[in-house]
Formats: C-alpha cells, structure tokens, sequence
C-alpha cells in the first residue's frame, strides 16, 4: 500500500512513507521509501485559486454560522489529544499529518503555520486557516488513521486486512482473544475494540523492544480517546512479553473464542496454541508471501492438528478519483463529440443495423448514455494474504 500522505512533525509518529521493497522477518514488507509530498507540492502553494478552493472558502464561512459544537458524546478538540491535519487539492490529498495537540506548538506545513492554541477548543472536523491563508481541515485521527501514523516496529496488519480478520473469526463483544506477535500493537486495538469491555485479549510478543513499542501505542490510543469522549477505552488487552511456542504455561486453563497470528511461522505455534481454541472456532493467520501459506499448509499436514483450512483471501483495496475534470484556468473540460461522417456511418453501420435493428435515428446523442464507472472486479492489490483454519472435533 502507497502511502503518500506525509507526518513529519513528531518524532513518534511514522513519517510519509511508501511501503515498499525489503520484508521483514514476518515476510511483511518494511523498507519504507520517503515520499516528501510536502515538499514535492510546495512550488504548487501560491496557486490556491482554483475552484474547489474557492468551494472551500465558502464552506469555511458557511460553517462559522454554524453552532452545534461537537459531535454528540464528545466535545471541543482538548489538549493531549491525537489529531489529523490535512490539506486537499482538487479532491486529491496534498498533505496529511497526524500530531498530538499541545499548548504552545505550532502546527507546520509548507502551507503555512498553525497555532495549536488556535486548534484548542475548536469543534472536530473544523477548517483553519495557516499563515499563509490556506484551509486545513483539522479531525480527530481515526483508529484506522492512528495505526497508519503511529510509531512503528514491524510492519503492521493493515486496517482493511484486520477488519477482514475480525470478520473471518466472528470476534463478538464479550470474547477472549489470544492474539500473536503483538507487533506494533495495530492488531490488538483493532481487537481490543471489537471485543470491548466485557472481552478481552491476550497479546504475545516474542521480542522486547516490539512488546514494548505495542504497549506504547496501545497506552497512547486510549489516552487520546479519554480526552476525546471523557470515558475510558477498555482497558482489555494483557501484552506479554514471550515466545509463544513455549508459551504453554501462560496458556494453561485458558479457552480462546479467537485466535489471530501475525508472525513468521505460525504453523511452529499451533501446537501450542490449538488446544486452547475453543471447539468450532477459528484461528485466522496473516502472511505476506504465497510461500508462507504453503508452509502452513504443510505445516498442518504433517502435525495433523483438528483444523480444517476453510479459505485463503486477498483482500484488495483501491481508491478512486471520481470529480468533475477541470482546465488550468478553473473551467471545466468539455466533452468532445466525434465528428461523423455520414456516408461513411451509413456504410460502417449497415450490419450493425442489420442484425441489431439499429438505425441512425435511434442513436443516442453523444455524452447522453450513463456509463459504469469503478474499478474491473478482477483487478488486485496485494497487502497479505489471510487464511481461515476452523478448530474441528474429530
Ligand atoms: C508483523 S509483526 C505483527 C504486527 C501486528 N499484527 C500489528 O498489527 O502491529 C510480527 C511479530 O511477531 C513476532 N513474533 C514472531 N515469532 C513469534 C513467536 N514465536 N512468539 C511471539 N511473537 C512472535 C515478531 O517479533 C513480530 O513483532
């Protein structure tokens, strides 16, 4: 996945990153290859006087009339709180950036600057202007934003892939879910969420320094989130710091409703791991390479464990441009009708009209025909794929 957006300010926080190239030892790729959007862009920041600018503008003056403050069951962007920071340039993302709000900082782009005790008590979803009289809108960071932004170790699971994870395992408010390696903790929010106060979690992490990167960011997420709704966010996932193959011990007596795996050889720890899978109940793995999924496969062919490999998945995920096209100078790009020949349409069109009984009078004006328009459902990207082992009773 490109990420283009860029986040330079805190040290913490991962920079504007393309992931691409080497893989970790988890098989997932990590050498991240900087693409300063900011900097690329900043020879286009004088020409803020397009249309959707302008659009902006107003919209900026529409919603200072408005009075609603926040969304129900939050309020005014707080100190300490973890936001987003984005500037959009004819629908396309010219910079992003995600930052703790602190009193006495300044919020810096290329764009311009902004106080962060200007942002401070202002409603979410706000337009502010910088210095340099550019429109950033200001939000608060999604989980989805936080995972992709925060400081990482190794190479996260992918929202869409996490979300799709949930789903395979039917994670449900109440469960208990033994989730492995731990990471950079982006899984285990993802969890932590989906099981809620009532659920919980245990994370393991073979290495040190990821144990405590995860746990870093899982205490960061639920600070910002005490901030923004003024009630805790569960405090459910228990990170221990262990190689789960020999984790037999922190395991005993415990039933799992779930089983995530996100490390290099899960098929090494599922026999410590399976039976403490409830029966009927699934363990999803995340692997990066094809490769990988064959060395589960024959991994479980020969420990001959109760599972039964229901289904391996790519999830792909792009995005689309879908605006108005518009000329340098702001207007809009004309369509231009074919010129026809008619001699040459009657001849070129006889068999047609033939065997479709169509004929030139029944043709539709030029542009007058609604098209389809979205991506060939055939069409991949690839971020991992994600197998479905069921525990079954034998
Ligand atoms: C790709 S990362 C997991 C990322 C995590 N899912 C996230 O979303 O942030 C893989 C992790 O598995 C850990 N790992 C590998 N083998 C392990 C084992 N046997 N027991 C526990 N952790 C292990 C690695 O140290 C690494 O931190």
């Amino acid at each position: 996945m490109q990420l283009r957006e860029q986040n330079q300010q805190d040290p913490e926080e991962a920079p504007n990153i393309q992931v691409l190239g080497t893989q970790d030892e988890s098989g997932h790729e990590t050498t991240p290859k900087e693409v300063d959007s900011e900097t690329r862009r900043e020879s286009d920041a004088a020409m803020e006087t397009n249309a959707s600018d302008t659009q902006l503008n107003e919209a900026f003056d529409e919603g200072k009339s408005l009075t609603s403050p926040a969304l129900p069951g939050e309020s005014p962007l707080a100190f300490g709180e973890l936001l987003v920071a984005e500037y959009r340039k004819k629908g396309r993302v010219e910079f992003r950036k995600m930052f703790e709000l602190q009193t006495g900082t300044r919020l810096q782009s290329s764009w311009g600057v902004v106080l962060h005790d200007d942002i401070a008590g202002q409603p979410a979803g706000c337009f502010l202007k910088t210095s340099r009289g550019v429109l950033l809108l200001v939000r608060r960071a999604s989980l989805e934003d936080y995972v992709l932004y925060m400081k990482r170790g190794p190479a996260i699971a992918y929202p869409k892939d996490a979300g799709t994870m949930l789903m395979m395992m039917d994670v449900t408010e109440g469960d208990r879910v033994l989730e492995s390696g731990s990471g950079s903790g982006a899984m285990s929010l993802f969890l932590s969420r989906a099981v809620g106060c009532k659920g919980s979690v245990l994370s393991v992490e073979v290495r040190e320094d990821h144990h405590r990167r995860a746990v870093l960011n899982y205490k960061r997420w639920r600070t910002s989130w005490s901030l923004r709704r003024g009630e805790e966010w569960p405090d459910n996932v228990q990170f221990h710091n262990s190689d789960l193959c020999t984790a037999s011990s922190l395991l005993a007596a415990q039933g799992f409703h779930a089983v995530a795996l996100d490390l290099i050889n899960p098929h090494l720890v599922l026999p410590t791991v399976i039976p403490h899978l409830h029966p009927g109940a699934v363990c999803a793995v995340y692997l990066a390479n094809i490769t990988q999924v064959i060395d589960l496969l024959e991994g479980l062919r020969c420990l001959a464990l109760p599972l039964l490999c229901e289904r391996i998945i790519e999830v792909p995920m792009r995005d689309w441009v879908v605006a108005p096209a518009l000329q340098k100078d702001g207007s809009y790009c004309a369509r231009k009708a074919p010129i026809l020949n008619e001699d040459h349409w009657e001849d070129e069109t006889s068999v047609e009209a033939d065997t479709e009984e169509m004929t030139k009078e029944k043709q539709p004006a030029f542009g007058s025909i609604p098209y389809i328009a979205r991506p060939h459902p055939e069409q991949m990207s690839h971020t991992a794929f994600l197998v479905k082992l069921r525990k079954c009773v034998r």
